[in-house]
């Protein structure tokens, strides 16, 4: 039997880099646990999110992963290092794929990463940027707004619109030629960023690097699945399953097969 991927998330952010994955690899097995009845994870303190994500790992462990994809940027910043003392299989976030990218793709030299109170204020972007090229100069922003809209699903309306202008106002007017989504959730709410930034700011999500950087470490560890068949994918969520499977539809476009999990809530 193939060992699946286990990729998990506050909430629905994370489907952003499932959807990539299933692109690029779509013989891999995807179990997924959405964080939905403690979303969002930005505001609350470093040690209770150390303490959902150690608890959600444990909880994914049953289904023996051959990978963790922890693909929600604040508690990568809070708990990546932790998680990997403690298991025995690789474990990636999404920061340095999101830091890469954005290094990849900037001429000027000037990002702007925005993200949750608790990514911002770990410092975790300027540290991965700063250490892939030195002389970046960094601009960041919290945009503590943008998770709540997205996980009720209110991907593009007039308060969507109004609310990424006014959280944005400070980075619209700075030189920048890239703006990291510095939180799995933010690329559900793109169109209306790029709106708001204009054409000359490249928008980056760390999706597409993170799929890339679990097809290498997969093919290196000569972990990659085979066959011709198609996985059945499974979903796990804490909060509200219609919500949560009407989001997934229409970001997936496909149904999914979901278990709610009564979890406790602080
Ligand atoms: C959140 O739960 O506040 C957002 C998740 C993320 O940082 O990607």
């Amino acid at each position: 039997m193939q060992q699946p991927i286990a990729v998990l998330d506050s909430g629905v952010g994370g489907l952003t880099v499932v959807k990539e994955m299933m692109r690029q690899l779509p013989r891999e097995k995807v179990i997924y646990f959405g964080d939905t009845a403690r979303t969002p994870y930005g505001p609350r303190p470093s040690r209770e999110v150390l303490h959902f994500t150690r608890e959600i790992v444990d909880y994914l462990l049953q289904f023996r992963p051959k990978m963790i994809v922890i693909a929600c940027n604040t508690a990568t910043a809070v708990a990546l290092e932790d998680i990997r003392s403690r298991v025995n299989v690789p474990v990636i976030g999404v920061i340095n794929p999101g830091a890469r990218a954005a290094i990849k793709r900037t001429k000027t030299g000037v990002i702007g990463v925005i993200g949750t109170q608790g990514t911002i204020n770990s410092g975790a972007y300027e540290h991965a940027l700063k250490e892939l090229s030195p002389h970046v100069h960094v601009i960041s922003e919290a945009c503590p707004a943008f998770v709540p809209l997205v996980e009720r699903g209110n991907f593009r309306s007039n308060e969507t619109y109004e609310t990424v202008l006014s959280s944005l106002g400070r980075l619209r007017k700075a030189p920048m030629d890239c703006l990291i989504l510095g939180c799995t959730h933010y690329p559900f709410l793109s169109d209306t960023i790029a709106e708001v930034m204009g054409d000359h700011v490249e928008l980056i999500s760390s999706a597409e690097e993170t799929a890339r950087d679990i097809s290498t470490i997969l093919h290196d560890q000569r972990k990659l699945a085979r066959g011709d068949q198609l996985p059945v994918h499974q979903f796990f969520c804490s909060g509200d399953p219609a919500i949560f499977k009407q989001i997934t539809l229409q970001w997936l476009g496909e149904q999914i097969e979901l278990t709610p999990v009564v979890w406790q809530v602080p």
